[in-house]
């Protein structure tokens, strides 16, 4: 429920003059100490505008509280106007409407089923699924589930690196080392290998270098032994993504790729020749983008388009397709620049849609300090990380709870799990430190924690036999307070991840949900007797709905035991 915007309804009618509602909303905020109260209202900005003194208007405001039965009192200090909740009423409210509302609870209307699309993951075939990419997954999944939370219809694509230079220097390294046999059974491996070698080989003697490139010409020029080989790089490629895709749960409504739009290429460049944009710079054209971006490149000397060019074609296809509304692009950090340009050319061409259009940066992933780079080969393998993080939950459940039903399920859930929540817990700019150990600890900010929580919460309804009819028994006890809040701010926290295209709000508060929950769980007796039971078992419910769903939008399964 919104506290907040109950609040700032009763205010706007004095305050309609100066701010917005949604302006009142976002300047109430709880004040510093909590015996201040629960919420507080600043009214120094409003002194000037009514040429009052700040606390002339607070007293104002106070008397204009003093009817709401949600309100216990309100007090006007040094120019505030501080709220004390009725918790009582409002933690009754907050619980009815969690438990009538269930996984709906918390659900947002911004979207008005528009549409968004989100180009997230887009691993480059034929190399492996780089840490870079498993963020970009991991968050771009996150953020198409908390879309869908706010009344959007997303449409998930997954860009494949399908196309470009590096398919003529495997080409080049499997017809001079490759083994057909071996690709067939490690198929990620092997090519890496492959590239890997090449790399090497190419330091030593630069020709080959000459020689990859004329495959890829060999490639664009649609040459017969070129395309067979791509085509099956690619195959074999996407089944090995598939496994990965298939342990986290996720999918994609598009797999085109960069070679999608190998036909889409000559439009954008007669597009861009009809308005006038394109400029012929060192016998490369290019378009300007202003004077705080350098040019975008379309077209190379030898005539071959690029990265930028594809980006163009599929924006521009993926408007003509889907109508978007939005448009979001979960990339790394390193291609800023790259999208700058790109949705520059977009609005330069003359499209009002390119307003939608948003790169979705994020942080690096770092090991031991330093980043993890796939050219030299020095890479953890993501299917390997994912594999390690399920054995490790495995025998966790083995020493933990052996008569655990479906322990390979759970321990799927919880070590993939893991995974995800390390990720989305911190803000996606900030690098983070990559540490399996860290992630799979039940006790700390983990996903194995709230996951925890959350099969606790289970076993105490089973074991209670929580009862989902009897809403008209709630009587909160004061302990439940902390825990309730929480609950009651869960669609606030969706509001600010939606807005911060930023899925740590939601990470975030879950862990604060956890931990008033299990000190809530450590002061009383839950279980204990019969009348306050059921009404405490509400509030267990009520938990348990948010955690689950709140993992969800984490796109992180919510077990009932482990
Ligand atoms: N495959 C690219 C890379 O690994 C990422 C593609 C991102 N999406 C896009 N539309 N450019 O760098």
């Amino acid at each position: 429920m919104d506290m907040k915007q109950t609040i700032a309804t009763l205010m706007y009618e004095h305050l309609s003059e100066q701010w917005n509602l949604e302006e009142i909303v976002a300047r109430i905020t709880p004040p510093k100490h909590e015996e201040l109260g629960d919420l507080a209202l600043p009214c120094f900005e409003l002194a000037k505008t009514y040429r009052q003194s700040p606390q002339t208007i607070a007293q104002n405001l106070v008397a204009k509280l003093a009817s709401v039965p949600l309100i216990e009192h309100s007090k006007a200090v040094s120019g505030y106007v501080n709220i004390f909740l009725n918790k009582k009423l409002v933690a009754e409210q907050i619980l009815k409407e969690v438990l009538i509302e269930q996984q709906d609870y918390g659900n947002l209307e911004m979207g008005h089923k528009q549409v968004v699309t989100i180009d997230f993951s887009s691993p480059n075939i034929a190399k492996p699924f780089s840490m870079g990419h498993l963020r970009s997954t991991v968050i771009g999944n996150s953020l198409a589930f908390i879309m869908e939370k706010c009344g959007f219809k997303v449409v998930r694509i997954n860009h494949l690196g399908d196309w470009g230079t590096q398919f003529g220097k495997l080409m080049v390294a499997y017809r001079l080392w490759g083994d057909e046999q071996k690709v067939k059974e490690h198929p990620i491996q092997e090519l890496l290998k492959l590239y890997v070698r090449f790399h090497e080989e190419a330091e030593k003697n630069e020709s080959l270098n000459d020689e990859a490139r004329l495959w890829f010409k060999k490639l664009e020029d649609g040459d017969v032994e070129a395309i067979e080989l791509w085509k099956w790089f690619r195959e074999e490629s996407l089944k090995e993504f598939s496994k990965i895709y298939e342990l986290m749960s996720i999918h994609f409504d598009s797999t085109n790729g960069e070679a999608f739009y190998n036909d889409k290429m000559a439009r954008i460049v007669k597009l861009l020749e009809e308005r006038h944009l394109l400029e012929a710079s060192d016998g490369a054209q290019v378009v300007q983008v202003g004077d705080d971006v350098p040019p975008c490149l379309i077209k190379k000397k030898d005539g071959t388009t690029l990265y930028a060019t594809r980006d163009l074609a599929a924006a521009l296809y993926r408007q003509e397709t889907y109508h978007f509304a939005k448009s979001l692009y979960v990339v790394g950090n390193e291609q800023t620049l790259h999208f700058k340009q790109v949705i520059r050319v977009i609005e330069k061409m003359g499209y009002e849609w390119h307003e939608g259009m948003t790169h979705v940066p994020f942080g690096m992933m770092l090991q031991n300090g330093k980043k993890m780079s796939t050219r030299k080969g020095k890479v953890v393998l993501l299917e390997d990380v994912l594999n390690d993080a399920i054995a490790l939950a495995e025998q966790n459940i083995a020493e933990k709870n052996p008569t655990l039903h479906h322990p390979e399920l759970v321990a799927r859930q919880v070590g993939v799990g893991a995974v995800l929540f390390h990720d989305l817990k911190n803000f996606r700019m900030n690098d983070i430190e990559f540490s399996l150990e860290d992630m799979l600890k039940v006790e700390g900010e983990t996903g194995p924690y709230v996951q925890y929580t959350h099969a606790r919460a289970s076993t105490l309804l089973k074991k209670g036999n929580y009862n989902e009819e009897q809403l008209n028994r709630i009587h909160v006890d004061e302990e439940a307070w902390a825990t309730i809040k929480f609950v009651g701010e869960f669609p606030e926290a969706i509001k600010r991840a939606y807005e911060g295209n930023d899925p740590s709000q939601i990470a975030k508060h879950l862990l604060g949900l956890c931990r008033a929950f299990n000190k809530y769980y450590g002061s009383v007796r839950i279980l204990d007797d019969e009348n306050p039971k059921q009404s405490r078992l509400h509030v267990v419910k009520s938990v348990q709905l948010v955690l689950c769903e709140g993992l969800r939008l984490l796109g992180i399964a919510a077990p009932k035991e482990m």
